[in-house]
């Protein structure tokens, strides 16, 4: 589906349902226009090869630029499939300011449709989450199924037990939102116009899809962190792993692999970027007991730790254990809230036996995230000062900043 772009889609708040990606101060598009000033000098960056200017994380028309751009046009992740695990559920959500409906019918399928009635588009599901087989619509009480078919609406031609006819039954259906689940992970495409999934998805897809499947993943924990910075200051903090030995001294002795002898930085395309390396050298394990392995997998890949980026906001590390799986919801341009969710590999990883590792693993991991919003916030500050423009690239770390500035610059110059 197309939206209009002539009209304010993604504009306006409400209080009724689960809010994502929401900038309580939201612009029509007709309003997306960067000064000239700032165009000039995001130029100069990109044409020097320079880090970010300041500005690009607290100027407010950028944010708005960025949410169209990026996430609109995008495969943007909206949340994981496992939160909605209820069946015969609906649930209303907020993205980028558009009323979404998230449904999950007697068979678990999952649908994502806008959250407009198709009468006089009233909000369909105006609470949070509701129970039963059927979406009423409170205004003029038109019915529709959890798969978004138009059911009824009462005293159609002004006669009691009146329809419209079958064909026209067809086409009075909520407006579906193309979605797909990878990994857990709810992509949806907004605009309707990002490229097929299956496109965007290919590369990542073929290095993990041989010996690490989906349907092995067993969810474990679900945690939100809300940061005062800027969204593309947690991305580009994700991947930095520059910090490690100095930010997380818990991870062990992976001092080699933090400050990148044994790193592959990796560009998988325009919009996956990574990294990948061996925790083989790391002196601590990260459970007493070690949890199952992917099965398949040889030793020495299975020591290997993926880490990987796609634009415009979703975060995946893989290791031989576990997966977790990260979706930056950027709330304003100072402000934004990670969701981390961890998985372990196959059914034997939820066994009693093992419950002890588990704990310890989601103990670490969130740690290790809680660690990195200081940094995060404290970044942020930084970017009232226009010094915070002048960053210098080592020729080595930074490289996957690099890559996430270029692509920032080129898509926010692109007309
Ligand atoms: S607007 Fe929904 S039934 Fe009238
Ligand atoms: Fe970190």
């Amino acid at each position: 589906m197309i939206l209009d772009k002539t009209k304010p889609v993604y504009s306006g708040t409400s209080c009724y349902s689960h809010r994502l990606f929401i900038n309580s101060d939201y612009r029509s598009h007709d309003e997306l226009t960067i000064p000239t000033a700032t165009l000039s000098a995001l130029q100069k960056a990109r044409d020097n090869k320079q880090q970010l200017p300041a500005n690009c994380y607290i100027d407010q028309d950028i944010f708005s630029a960025e949410m169209e751009k990026f996430y609109a046009a995008s495969w943007m992740s909206i949340g994981f499939a496992t939160q909605y695990s209820v069946n015969d559920h609906a649930w209303s959500l907020e993205v980028l300011g558009a009323p979404l409906l998230l449904t999950r019918d007697s068979q678990g399928k999952i649908q994502v449709f806008h959250n407009v009635c198709r009468h006089r588009g009233h909000i369909v599901l105006d609470k949070v989450k509701a129970a039963g087989k059927l979406l009423r619509c409170p205004y003029h009480s038109w019915c529709y199924s959890l798969d978004g078919k138009f059911l009824s609406a009462p005293f159609w031609d002004g006669t009691e037990g009146s329809a419209p006819d079958t064909l026209q039954k067809k086409s009075m259906g909520l407006v579906p939102v193309e979605f797909t689940i990878w990994y857990d992970v709810i992509f949806i495409n907004l605009s309707g116009n990002a490229p097929p999934f299956a496109e965007f998805i290919c590369p990542l897809q073929s290095r993990w899809s041989r010996n690490r499947p989906q349907k092995a993943l067993r969810f474990m924990s679900n945690k939100r962190f809300s940061i005062e910075g800027n969204w593309k200051l947690a991305a580009e903090n994700f991947l930095d792993n520059y910090h490690l030995p100095w930010i997380h001294p818990e991870i062990g002795n992976s001092v080699e692999a933090s400050l990148g002898l044994n790193v592959e930085n990796l560009r998988l395309s325009e919009n996956i970027i990574g990294f990948s390396h061996s925790t083989a050298g790391a002196d601590k394990s990260k459970t007493t007991t070690p949890l199952p392995q992917w099965h398949e997998m040889d030793p020495l890949e299975a020591q290997r730790q993926d880490l990987f980026f796609l634009f415009p906001n979703t975060c995946f590390v893989m290791e031989g254990t576990y997966l977790w799986a990260m979706i930056l919801q950027p709330l304003d341009v100072d402000k934004c809230e990670e969701q981390l969710a961890l998985y372990v590999v196959g059914e034997e990883a939820l066994a009693e036996k093992f419950k002890a590792s588990r704990k310890q693993l989601c103990d670490l991991i969130n740690n290790i995230n809680a660690q990195d919003m200081k940094v995060i916030e404290s970044l942020q500050k930084a970017r009232k000062s226009d010094v915070a423009s002048l960053g210098i690239y080592t020729p080595f770390h930074d490289k996957l900043g690099e890559l996430f500035h270029q692509k920032i610059l080129d898509t926010l110059l692109t007309e």
